[in-house]
């Protein structure tokens, strides 16, 4: 039984799948919407509080491998905390979060990380003092008759930024305190991608980007997700989410409203349900209840 379940939380107060029909605890159309398997993570009915301010109330998240996941909402929307309980910073006061369809507990960032979770901070991620080689390989150095590697990691950092196309930084013997806001993002998520994460999380990642570096990003952040990574973006960017997500979750007030494909959305549907929890203006549900998709 997980709390979605909870009788104490009122019929039609928790999400809508995008599409009218209300989604019921258990309901796997959200997750449905994938090649058949069960999503690489899913989370159900998780709450979370924090004294009295009841941080999350009934979060639904599917995060499937191949596809950009967005997760939306306001500020306080519940956002970080949700990510949180997938990183193993706060165990969820209830719900189950279940990976590759097995249910699991993430205690410690340790349990995210032998799953393959890794999750960009955007400003946390990287030592500014280090250089690019140093960063990537922070705490997995690799040895070679106890010495540094430095030959081995060099190549594998210089075969990772190449694959993911990389190509505007100069030497990745530089240290990241010289690179531009792009450029450290673009090194934050390969660092991602070298520890074979199956779930790259990214915590706002163009939130302090100028026009060309957000692209870059999310060009990567594609490429990523075409290497068959899932990818679970938040930004508070609408453009940018229309721009690379497959999948929308919206969270209101630490509850999801909405969740579905992104072409069922639009800027204004997916407003209002930040804004409102609802929208009158969901236009996937109202061509389902004519007919006419
Ligand atoms: N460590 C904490 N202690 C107490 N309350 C917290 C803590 N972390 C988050 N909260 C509360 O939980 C709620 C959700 O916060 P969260 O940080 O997840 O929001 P968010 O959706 O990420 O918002 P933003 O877009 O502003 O980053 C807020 O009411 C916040 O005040
Ligand atoms: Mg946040």
């Amino acid at each position: 039984m997980t709390p979605a379940d909870d009788a104490s939380r009122p019929a039609g107060a928790g999400r809508e799948a995008i599409g009218g029909a209300e989604a019921r605890p258990g309901d796997r159309s959200v997750s449905a919407a994938g090649s058949g398997g069960p999503p690489l993570l899913e989370l159900r009915g998780i709450t979370k509080h924090f004294g009295a301010v009841q941080a999350l109330d009934g979060v639904d998240l599917v995060a499937e491998a191949g596809k950009v996941t967005a997760l939306v909402g306001d500020n306080g929307a519940g956002k970080s905390v949700t990510i949180k309980t997938v990183s193993g910073i706060w165990e969820p006061d209830d719900g189950q979060i279940f990976w590759e369809g097995r249910p699991v507990t993430i205690a410690h960032p340790n349990d995210a990380r032998d799953l393959g979770i890794t999750t960009v901070y955007q400003d946390l991620a990287l030592c500014d003092n280090l250089d690019i080689v140093q960063n990537m390989f922070l705490g997995r150095e690799k040895l070679r008759h106890r010495l540094l590697d430095e030959d081995e990691m060099e190549r594998t950092a210089k075969a990772t930024l190449a694959d993911l196309s990389v190509t505007t930084i100069r030497s990745i013997r530089q240290p990241v305190a010289s690179l531009s806001g792009g450029q450290r993002q673009s090194v934050a998520v390969a660092k991602a991608v070298m520890a074979n994460s199956k779930l790259v999380i990214l915590d706002e990642p163009t939130a302090a980007l100028g026009v060309a570096q957000t692209e870059m990003v999310l060009s990567l952040v594609r490429r990523l997700s075409d290497q068959g990574v899932a990818v679970l973006i938040i930004s508070h960017n609408l453009n940018d989410v229309f721009a690379v997500a497959d999948m929308l979750t919206v969270l209101y007030l630490g509850h999801t409203v909405a969740s579905g494909p992104i072409a069922d959305f639009d800027s204004q549907v997916a407003v209002d349900y930040m804004t409102t929890g609802r929208s009158a203006r969901d236009h996937a549900a109202a061509a389902r209840t004519t007919g006419t998709e």
